[in-house]
Formats: C-alpha cells, sequence, structure tokens
C-alpha cells in the first residue's frame, strides 16, 4: 500500500488534491447544516396545537446539527479560501434531513435487532462461500461505517476500507475514542407514536471489535478513482451496496488493476442506482457478462433478501432483493 497519506483530525486521507477535498466536504457539510438551521428556526416559532410533535422533531434536528458541527469544526482549520470560492455544487441539491451517516451509524453500531438481522444475513451469506485464511488482503469500497468490515475481517490477515465520505471515516475514528456517541433520526411521517418522532440513539463499538479494527483493520479516506495500492496487491475486493453508486465501466478498470490473479470480486447489493444515466444502469446479467468478458470467473450468481436500514419504529422501510454475486479473476 501507498504511504503518501494526509491526516486530518485522525482520519487518514489517501488524496492527492487535498484542499478542493476539504473544501468540497466542508462546503455539503456546512450547507446541509445552514438549511437545517433554517428548518429549525422556522419550526421554533410554530405555535400551532402539534407542538409536542414540533417540539421532538425540533429536539433531534438540533442535536444532529450540532454533531454536523463538530466535524465542521475538525475541518475549519484546513480550509483555503480559492478552492472554496471554486466549487462547483448546486448549493440546492436536496436536503436530506438526516444524515446518511447517521442511518448507517444506527445500523452498524447501535446493535439493534433488525440492524443485526441485515449485517448476519450479509455476512453469513459470504462466509458461506470464502474460508478462512484462503486470501490475505481484503478491500471494502465505500464502507461506510464500516461495520462489514469488520465483522468480515476474521477471513482476512488485513483489511483495507475505505469510503470517499470524510465524514463516514470520522465517525469511525469517534467511536474509536469515545465511549458513546449520541444522535437523533427524526422522521415527520410514518410514525406511530409521539416518542418515536425523534428518537435518540448511541452507538459504540464493542471492546472485541475494537481490538479486531486496532489489529487488523485500516480505515481511510480514498476515492475508487485513485486507489492507494500496488498493482496485484489485493486479493478480495467488496462492494457491498456499492455497484450502483458509480458506473461500473468508470471504475472496473482500477479495481482490476489492484486485483490479483485468481483473486475475487464480491458484490452484493439490488443495483438501485444513484446516478441519473440510463446507458449504465446494467442488469445483473450485464455486470456478469461484463465480467467473465474481461476474464473473470462467476462463482455465486444469487439473490438475498434482507431488509435494509429497517427501524421497527416506524411503519415504513426497504426490503431489497440483493443480488449476491462473486467472480475470479482469471489473467
Ligand atoms: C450506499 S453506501 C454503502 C455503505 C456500506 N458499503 C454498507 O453497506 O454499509 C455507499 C458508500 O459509498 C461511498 N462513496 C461514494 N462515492 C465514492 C467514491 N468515489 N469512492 C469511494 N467511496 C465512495 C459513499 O460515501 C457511501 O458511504
Amino acid at each position: 500500500m501507498k504511504d503518501n497519506f494526509t491526516q486530518i483530525d485522525d482520519v487518514k486521507i489517501y488524496i492527492d488534491n487535498i484542499p478542493p477535498y476539504i473544501a468540497e466536504t466542508f462546503y455539503l457539510l456546512y450547507n446541509h447544516n445552514k438549511l437545517m438551521g433554517n428548518k429549525i428556526f422556522q419550526l421554533s416559532n410554530y405555535d400551532g396545537d402539534r407542538k409536542q410533535f414540533i417540539n421532538r422533531l425540533v429536539e433531534g434536528y438540533l442535536h444532529n446539527y450540532n454533531n454536523v458541527r463538530e466535524i465542521l469544526n475538525a475541518i475549519m482549520q484546513e480550509i483555503s479560501v480559492t478552492p472554496l470560492l471554486d466549487l462547483r455544487i448546486n448549493p440546492n441539491d436536496n436536503l436530506n434531513t438526516t444524515l446518511k451517516d447517521f442511518w448507517y451509524l444506527r445500523r452498524d453500531w447501535c446493535y439493534y435487532k433488525e440492524g443485526e438481522e441485515q449485517i448476519s444475513t450479509i455476512v453469513n451469506s459470504i462466509k458461506e462461500v470464502i474460508s478462512e485464511n484462503a486470501y490475505k488482503k481484503s478491500l471494502f469500497l465505500g464502507c461506510g461505517t464500516g461495520r462489514l468490515s469488520v465483522d468480515l475481517a476474521d477471513l482476512f490477515e488485513k483489511v483495507y476500507s475505505l469510503d470517499k465520505s470524510y465524514s463516514m471515516i470520522w465517525h469511525i475514528k469517534e467511536l474509536m475514542k469515545r465511549e458513546q456517541y449520541e444522535f437523533y433520526q427524526p422522521r415527520n411521517k410514518n410514525v406511530l407514536t409521539l416518542d418515536n418522532v425523534a428518537q435518540k440513539h448511541s452507538a459504540y463499538i464493542d471492546e472485541e471489535r475494537k481490538r479486531i479494527i486496532q489489529s487488523k483493520v485500516d480505515f481511510f479516506v480514498a476515492d475508487i478513482f485513485n486507489l492507494p495500492f500496488d498493482d496485484n496487491e489485493i486479493d478480495c475486493v467488496f462492494s457491498i451496496y456499492f455497484t450502483d453508486v458509480i458506473a461500473l465501466k468508470l471504475w472496473f478498470g482500477k479495481i482490476d488493476q489492484v486485483l490479483k490473479k485468481k483473486g475475487l470480486f464480491i458484490h452484493f447489493g439490488p443495483l438501485d442506482y444513484f446516478f441519473s444515466d440510463e446507458t449504465e444502469m446494467f442488469t445483473a446479467e450485464e455486470i456478469r457478462a461484463y465480467f467473465e468478458k474481461n476474464n473473470y470467473t462467476t462463482l455465486i450468481d444469487s439473490v438475498v433478501e434482507t431488509p435494509h436500514l429497517e427501524d421497527s419504529n416506524f411503519m415504513s422501510h426497504q426490503v431489497y432483493k440483493n443480488w449476491f454475486f462473486v467472480a475470479e479473476k482469471q489473467s
């Protein structure tokens, strides 16, 4: 693995040009909080008869707002003016009232029954196929808040786990330092009772998993387009809920380059596509054919159903029929 990283507030960053990256991170979080701040202000002025409901929402939004401010404070010193002014981002991009990180923190590190069920279904499906010690180094693409990398770590000597999002990796680093990290998941719809409107969650990494992370899991910020590895260095590449984030053709070459001969590519997820170009929205069948055309042999092609980021206190959640695909590189 390459060793030219930058460290900001204990987060390792393998990005060549740091100033624009930090400016973009700052801007996205700052803009999120600016919009949330406006919302909190508006709701605080509400004086109707649904005050209990509104107050609970405000309590949750405000707590999360302060959590995001903490991340902003961590990177504030690193901001330079020119890259900030050079940013070309649409400030009206739709507002997720809850930062995606909190959805993943809830599933990964709050140990609720429904989250544990999703995680164990994914982990067990993969463990049925990959035997312990058969492969040395694994790489997790877009690892989010990281639980899956940790729960699959016993299969490998070393786990590299990357995400382009500074805040996702920052949250993992904070959980390694703190006893617990509190956040809310406010919901304005699909709610049964007032008590469920804004629930406080407490995330923590248990001691055993902390030991696993310290001994073999390296969490860092990196972009799939610039992987900090030597050619043929990695034995298994995991793309769990990631293949549909960026068009496969744009990054296939990147993972193919770092994957060893006889190494595995493991996909798990529903091909939900988070981009808009239909010409790149491959079916599972087409992805399989794409890998086979590029000298991979298919080992597994099946479907595994899971709930996704379920919170049993609400009246709706997604259920994915995840495509589970494992392909071995031949040359
Ligand atoms: C749907 S989430 C999946 C999280 C995780 N794999 C899991 O299942 O728990 C996709 C992740 O990909 C990350 N991501 C998006 N673009 C990326 C890129 N270019 N390089 C690396 N990670 C990226 C996002 O920040 C996000 O955390």
